[in-house]
């Protein structure tokens, strides 16, 4: 072995011992006559020391940044006032006797490790960003989790299948990723949005309970918890209902967190779709601050003022919202109430009324259009005391809702009630079947999730046996009870203008596996990025990523995606247009 030990490895029981390590050059000191360089391996750092009067000392000189080193030396003590409380093996340090200089660098584009470097630039240099011991952490915790998953699902009988990655268009409702085939020029693979109907139909085929960590491609526009390509901790049982599912997802969270050093004990609070839209104005409401919304239409059915009074009066499509925040009249400044002004505006927001609570009256310019037998009952409603603030929302019930629940969250950051440290997990249940836009329904969870009551004359009354798992405000999960009927299938169809040419054309292989005894199933998907994301408090999915895409889904690192040889078009039957002609060689 070229070493005895790796770097962070060593401690003050070492004192004495020669050791040989090997690692990169992290800093390079030369303290007149005394050369200090902290050597880096995957462990952490060590301090090497070059003394003038050693044989190393005249080569060390030549050391740079990310030089490659193997050395022996003595560990010793570094005594009194000389010690690095940063580092883990700040205590001690190894006196060179003999030094390799294994492979020179070139002067590194980006300092390993910085918080503060272009983002571009480190993922086009991803390998030298991956040398940080920071990030060493976070994907040795991303690959204890996996093992973990592994483990747990393992012990409840779960038989872990991979399913094709080149395969027909899946139902999550992105775009897909389309691969061209050589063979039937003119005909596409779509790569897997999920394993959705694959899993369904191992349920067909009889395993039971099946689980993998599946790779997923999904062509949509990026954000900080979303990438192209991304895993999810995929799951599908048979013969279950929605409480046995949950059940095993609480465990095998419970486990995860476990063997991360946190405690959590399920079972997690639940909450309908409902409840969640009306009171955080979102379907993954974080809960670690409350803050909840409040229906004051009530009070503005007689309002003098016309516009808030037809809102009032039509609350089926309508909502009038107050959202109260305790003692935040003293925080919000004249020109913080305009900066939340013009943040709602931008969600569709025709402007932020608010009431102040000075002296025991209500301030504001609203105040006049509740109606005035009200002003106490109103009081009591939102159960108000001097020093308190409260935004109001009124108008379309989606708009309103969205821009309340947006401004719910900015507040909370403005008025620091975040508790960072906290994991809070949230079920929301019972979500609608349906949603209805631009003229036509559309299947909120996906078309072969089971609804309660397909029968129900009102379709947008129907509820599906759907389940989303929220941690701290971000969706990290979610999942259904399947049809396994092929009538009720039909119907679902039916109202989502599916005909039974575009069903079968589409899914037509898993509309005929209904057909031969398919068992009640159901499953669950994790979003494993966004879990190792959340779990290691990075604010970006990228982090967690070995190779991510950037923000515009490219590969800054090898320049994918990028134009081929005219040859490969013509064997795949592909002619650009002239508009994307001209990168072809
Ligand atoms: P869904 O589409 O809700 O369900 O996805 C499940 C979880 O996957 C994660 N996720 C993503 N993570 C990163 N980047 C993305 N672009 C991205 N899209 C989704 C989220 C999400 O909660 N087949 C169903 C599951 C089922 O019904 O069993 C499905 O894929 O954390």
């Amino acid at each position: 072995m070229l070493r005895t030990h790796l770097c962070a490895e060593l401690n003050q029981g070492d004192i004495g011992k020669e050791v040989k390590l090997c690692g990169w050059c992290n800093t390079y000191r030369d303290h007149g006559g005394i050369i200090f360089i902290d050597l880096r391996d995957k462990s952490g750092i060590i301090q090497l020391v070059f003394d003038p009067n050693s044989s190393a000392y005249k080569e060390a000189s030549h050391i740079r940044d990310e030089y490659v080193l193997i050395i022996r030396g003595i560990v010793r003590e570094r005594g009194e006032g000389l010690e690095n409380p940063k580092l883990k093996t700040g205590k001690i340090e190894v006196v060179v006797n003999d030094l390799i200089i294994e492979n020179n660098s070139k002067t590194p584009p980006i300092t390993i490790g910085a918080d503060n470097t272009n983002e571009e630039l480190k993922l086009k240099y991803r390998y030298l960003d991956l040398r940080s011991n920071k990030a060493y952490e976070i994907f040795k915790l991303r690959s204890k989790v996996a093992i973990e998953v592994r483990n747990c699902l393992n012990k409840l009988g779960f038989l872990e299948v991979e399913t094709p990655i080149l395969t027909k268009a899946t139902p999550e409702g992105a775009r897909d990723f389309l691969v061209p085939s050589r063979i039937y020029n003119g005909e596409f693979f779509a790569l897997p949005q999920s394993p959705q109907l694959f899993k369904q139909l191992l349920m067909m085929s009889g395993f039971d309970r099946y689980f993998q960590i599946a790779k997923c491609f999904r062509d949509e526009d990026l954000r900080a918890d979303r990438q192209p390509e991304f895993t999810q901790i995929d799951i599908e049982m048979s013969f279950c209902d929605d409480n046995d599912i949950i059940n095993v997802a609480e465990i095998l969270i419970k486990d995860i967190f476990k063997v991360c050093g946190y405690d959590i004990k399920p079972p997690f609070r639940r909450m309908t779709y409902n409840e969640a839209m009306e009171k955080y104005g979102s379907d993954k409401p974080d809960l670690r601050f409350n803050l909840p919304m409040c229906d004051v239409g009530e009070f503005f059915i007689e309002s003098s003022n016309e516009i808030f009074k037809n809102i009032a009066n039509n609350l089926r499509l309508n909502r009038f919202k107050a959202l109260k925040i305790p003692q935040g009249d003293s925080v919000f400044s004249r020109k913080i109430l305009s900066e939340c002004e013009e943040f709602v505006k931008k969600f569709g927001a025709k402007g932020l009324a608010y009431i102040q609570v000075r002296d025991n009256e209500l301030k504001g310019p609203i105040v006049k259009f509740i109606e005035e037998s009200k002003i106490e009952s109103f009081k009591e409603k939102l159960n108000l005391i001097n020093g308190d603030l409260v935004f109001f929302g009124a108008g379309e019930k989606n708009v309103v809702l969205d821009y309340m629940g947006r401004l719910r969250l900015r507040v909370a950051e403005i008025m620091n009630l975040v508790a960072k440290d906290e994991l809070n997990l949230l079920w929301v249940v019972d979500f609608p079947m349906f949603e209805f836009s631009d003229n036509r329904y559309y299947a909120i969870h996906h078309p072969f999730t089971m609804p309660r009551d397909i029968d129900n004359k009102d379709p947008l009354k129907i509820t599906s046996i759907a389940y989303d798992i929220v941690l701290n405000g971000v969706e990290l999960g979610g999942g259904s009870i399947r049809i396994h009927k092929d009538e009720i299938q039909k119907k679902v169809f039916k109202l989502l203008g599916i005909s039974d040419k575009e069903a079968n054309e589409k899914f037509g292989f898993l509309l005929e596996a209904l057909q031969y005894g398919a068992p009640p199933h159901g499953g669950i998907a994790i979003g494993f990025d966004r879990l190792i994301m959340l779990l290691t408090k990075q604010s970006s999915i990228r982090d967690v990523i070995a190779f991510p895409k950037t923000q515009k889904s490219t590969c800054m690192l090898t320049n994918a995606p990028s134009f081929v040889q005219q040859e490969q078009l013509n064997e795949l039957g592909i002619k650009l247009n002239s508009k994307t002609i001209k990168g072809i060689k």
